[in-house]
């Protein structure tokens, strides 16, 4: 696609699909047009004129004269349905859905060079923060070492509300439900699950390795309590919810998403509220670091405009890593520096430690251990300690008790 004009069949209307028709609205961005939306319940009203909208997604795909598919809804089973049917038909295709992309990205690229069209998604990974296409393009060449951050504005929130205000979970999570910044129900955010999605595919890029979304241990903050901000506040540091991707030999890259113990020194560790913050460590660059707002209407409004612009420049990603370290795979075996509190009746032997340099019980009648446990092994044991009421965070390598 090169200049031609964008007709857009839209699927959702909720924060997404409407915020991406404000942002249209607002931008003037010319040469492109809502020609359909598509949504699922009828009986909902809409600020939109009814010719507009359709309750069938055929009336999207089998659309000729519609060249570009903008998925914004929240099943992820449809999405891909819509996605690979897009494509299919010979249709560009602009996403949010994160989910949906991680569990099938293969898949779809297969459909997009098949068809030769683009597939396009800024918007599903930390929202407003230009970083797929900069790390496609930008760093397509230069080898990256690493890749961190924020990527989940809920947990961010939450644990901003805990540290700045001494809040305890529940209440934490009660105010980012009341504030718009958690859903209903808020497992995906909490868990670790959101930002393990942002992670495949920020990793694609950066490293050219596309994991499957049961290879990478993820655990989240469900279980922290008002003993692990004590000793994060006692030591003058704060805990954040972060995915890595750090290449722990030339072929090996450790993946993972846990919590984790930052310093002042840490850029992380001004990044509050529903703030995103992405670090990447690149070979000649050094460090770089991009901070902004990671959800919501606008934001991710803005990302779909700026995937629609592209796209009208005739913009594909080049995933130039893939075909450079196609060889690359996960590494398991790295281990890890350990901050872990467990109900009292558990013991260290519940979970695989290597060694375990201080244990304590605590006030609460938890247990508090130090220590170092392999990547593999606490993937193996992660679903068993969510159900435990475990609680874990990476500690930084070079910390002292
Ligand atoms: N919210 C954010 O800040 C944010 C940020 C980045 C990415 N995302 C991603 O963007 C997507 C949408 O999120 P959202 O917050 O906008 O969700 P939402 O507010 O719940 O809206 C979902 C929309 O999808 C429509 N829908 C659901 N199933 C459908 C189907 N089978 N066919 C047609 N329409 C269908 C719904 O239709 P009805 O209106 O008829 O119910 C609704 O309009 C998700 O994948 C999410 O992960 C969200």
């Amino acid at each position: 696609m090169h200049n031609q004009r964008l007709n857009i069949g839209l699927f959702g209307l909720g924060v997404v699909g409407k915020g991406l028709l404000d942002v249209l609205h607002e931008s003037g961005f010319s040469d492109a047009g809502i020609r359909r939306i598509c949504v699922k319940d009828p009986l909902k009203p809409r600020a939109v004129p009814r010719e507009l909208l359709t309750y069938d997604a055929g009336d999207i795909l089998g659309d000729p004269e519609i060249n570009v598919v903008v998925e914004t809804i929240s099943d992820p089973d449809a999405a891909f349905e819509i996605a690979r049917e897009s494509m299919r038909r010979g249709k560009h295709v602009v996403t949010a859905n994160k989910k949906m992309l991680a569990a099938h990205l293969p898949e779809l690229l297969e459909w997009r060079d098949r068809s030769d069209v683009s597939l396009l998604y800024e918007s599903a990974a930390c929202g407003s923060i230009p970083i797929v296409r900069t790390i496609d393009e930008h760093f397509g060449s230069e080898p990256v070492e690493g890749i961190s951050g924020i990527f989940n504005g809920t947990s961010n929130y939450i644990l901003s509300r805990m540290s700045l205000e001494g809040l305890d979970f529940e209440t934490a999570l009660r105010q980012a439900q009341a504030s718009g910044f958690a859903e209903e129900d808020p497992s995906s955010d909490i868990d670790g699950l959101d930002a393990k999605y942002k992670l495949i595919l920020l990793a694609a890029h950066s490293h050219g390795v596309v994991a499957k979304p049961d290879e990478l241990l993820y655990l989240g903050i469900r279980h922290i309590g008002k003993a692990d901000m004590d000793f994060a506040r006692e030591r003058g540091m704060k805990i954040k919810l972060l995915p890595q991707c750090i290449r722990s030999s030339p072929h090996r890259l450790a993946m993972y998403v846990m919590p984790a113990l930052v310093g002042a020194d840490s850029p992380f560790y001004q990044v509050e509220d529903e703030y995103n913050g992405v670090q990447l460590q690149a070979n000649f660059s050094g460090h770089q670091f991009f901070r902004g707002r990671g959800a919501g209407a606008f934001p991710t409004g803005s990302a779909l405009l700026s995937d629609l612009g592209a796209l009208q420049g005739g913009y594909r990603y080049a995933y130039r890593k893939h075909r450079l370290n196609g060889h690359t795979s996960l590494d398991a075996s790295r281990l890890l520096n350990v901050y872990v509190r467990m109900p009292g009746r558990l013991h260290s032997a519940s979970l695989p430690f290597e060694q375990v340099t201080h244990e304590s019980l605590l006030e609460d009648g938890s247990r508090r251990m130090l220590g170092t446990i392999s990547l593999g092994a606490l993937h193996r044991q992660s679903r068993q300690m969510l159900r435990e009421g475990i609680f874990a965070m990476q500690l930084p390598d070079s910390f002292e008790k």
